[in-house]
């Protein structure tokens, strides 16, 4: 395969794997608009219990999607064709351990909840809110990235 054809299939499988995270973000934002039962009440064990499950199928994604981005294609590929994104691409790379790692805070926080080793937490579903906008706005940029080097330096329609 050519660089170009090699660029191209690499882009639209991470294309294709960030619009399965946004009906999975869609799907997370509906289950946290319905209303939550309070500690103690029917329904509160269950209610924690799936957003945990959700969390690690989240979590598992991530894993999956961050290491074929970083080892296996997208990242080299950007770099490759643009030595200039590297400092961008790292910074990319930094905000994947950043979301892991939040993801997993969150994650063991809803576990405990479920249990009812922990009291109402006010913040859950604030903090999973902003990790998931902070999902939305990470794969803005690498979009963004890929849209540039696609105009610029793989050269568009030629
Ligand atoms: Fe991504």
């Amino acid at each position: 395969m050519s660089d170009i054809e090699t660029a191209t299939s690499t882009f639209e499988q991470v294309n294709r794997e960030h619009r399965e995270f946004k009906t999975m973000s869609a799907e997370l934002r509906g289950f946290l608009d319905r209303s939550r039962p309070g500690a103690g009440e029917a329904g509160h064990h269950d209610w924690a219990a799936q957003l945990a499950r959700r969390l690690v199928d989240l979590h598992d994604k991530l894993v999956v999607h961050f290491r074929h981005e970083e080892r296996d294609g997208l990242f080299e590929t950007l770099t490759r064709i643009s030595p200039g994104a590297t400092r961008k691409v790292d910074l990319l790379t930094a905000e994947h351990r950043g979301m892991l790692d939040e993801v997993r805070a969150v994650m063991s926080s809803a576990m405990r909840y479920s249990e009812g080793a922990e009291l109402e937490n006010p913040h859950l579903r604030r903090r999973l809110v902003e990790l998931l906008d902070r999902l939305k706005e990470h794969e803005q940029d690498e979009t963004d990235l890929m849209q540039r080097l696609e105009y610029r330096d793989l050269g568009s329609g030629d």
